[in-house]
C-alpha cells in the first residue's frame, strides 16, 4: 500500500500526488524522476514509449496492457515498454493503474501521448480523480504549452527546469505568478518548484547522481536550496 508519506519537508509531495515536469531537452527532467523523486516511491509504472530508460529501477519490464493487469500487484516497480505505441494501449493501461489502486503512473514524455486539445480519457480520470484512490501521477514534458491543461492545473507541484520559449513561461506565470521569471535565470540543472496549495517557489540546486549504495539503502539526499542566505529571493510567494 502506498503510504501518505511527505518526501521531503520543502516539497512535501506525497505518492499519490500529482506532480508535473517542464523544462527544455537536455535539462535534468528524467535525471532527476531517476535518481531523487522516483526513488522515494515504493510503487510505480514508468511508461516509457521510447524504450530509452532502461536504467530507472524496475523489478520487471512489461509490454503490453494485458500482461500488465496480471503483474500489477506482483510487481512494485515497472518498466512499461509498449509494443504497441497507439492511444489506444496508454488509456489501457491508466485504466489498469487506476483499477488496481495504490500505484502511481510516471509519464515520461507526456507531448507523445497529449496535446493542448487532447488527453486520453482514463489519464484524465487519473489527474482528476487519483488523489481518492491512492493514484499519483508524474506527467513529463518539454513545454507545458504542448501537453492538455488537465496536467497542469491539477497538480499540486511543479518543478521547472530551463525554459526556451517565452510563450512557455507565460504559461507557467499563469499558475505560479512572477516566481515564473526566474526560469530566465535558472543555471544549468536548477529548477524552479512551485506548490500549489502553499503558493511558494523556491529553487534548488541540481541532484547528483544515485550512488547503488543510496538506492538499495534508500538513502537519497536532501534537495538544497539555491542561494538559501536569499531566503526573500527563492521564496517567492507571489500571485
Ligand atoms: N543534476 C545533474 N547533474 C549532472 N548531470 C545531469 C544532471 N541532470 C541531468 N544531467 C545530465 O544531462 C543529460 C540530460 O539530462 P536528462 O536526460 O535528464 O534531460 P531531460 O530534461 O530529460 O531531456 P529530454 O527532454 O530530452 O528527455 C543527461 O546525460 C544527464 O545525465
Ligand atoms: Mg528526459
Amino acid at each position: 500500500m502506498v503510504t501518505d508519506f511527505t518526501i521531503i519537508d520543502n516539497l512535501r509531495i506525497r505518492t499519490n500526488d500529482r506532480v508535473a515536469i517542464f523544462g527544455r531537452t537536455g535539462s535534468g527532467k528524467t535525471h532527476l524522476a531517476k535518481n531523487w523523486l522516483l526513488p522515494h516511491y515504493d510503487k510505480y509504472v514508468f511508461w516509457d514509449i521510447k524504450h530509452e530508460n532502461t536504467d530507472v529501477e524496475h523489478d520487471i519490464v512489461i509490454n503490453t496492457p494485458r500482461e500488465l493487469k496480471k503483474n500489477i500487484t506482483k510487481y512494485n516497480k515497472i518498466l512499461y515498454q509498449p509494443d504497441d505505441l497507439t492511444d489506444r494501449d496508454f488509456n489501457s493501461i491508466c485504466e489498469i493503474i487506476f483499477d488496481s489502486k495504490d500505484n502511481s503512473l510516471y509519464v515520461d514524455e507526456a507531448a507523445l501521448i497529449t496535446t493542448p486539445s487532447k488527453i486520453q480519457y482514463w489519464h484524465k480520470v487519473i489527474a482528476t480523480q487519483g488523489r481518492s484512490y491512492n493514484v499519483g501521477i508524474i506527467n513529463v514534458s518539454q513545454r507545458p504549452r504542448d501537453i492538455h491543461n488537465t496536467l497542469i492545473s491539477e497538480s499540486e507541484h511543479l518543478l521547472i527546469f530551463s525554459l526556451s520559449l517565452e510563450t512557455d513561461i507565460i504559461k507557467i506565470r499563469q499558475q505560479v505568478g512572477t516566481a515564473a521569471d526566474e526560469i530566465y535565470y535558472l543555471p544549468k540543472y536548477h529548477f524552479l518548484y512551485h506548490n500549489v496549495e502553499t503558493n511558494k517557489s523556491y529553487i534548488f540546486k541540481p541532484i547528483k547522481s544515485l550512488t547503488t549504495e543510496q538506492l538499495t539503502e534508500k538513502k537519497i539526499p536532501k534537495l538544497e536550496l539555491y542561494r538559501p542566505d536569499l531566503e526573500e529571493y527563492v521564496m517567492l510567494t507571489t500571485r
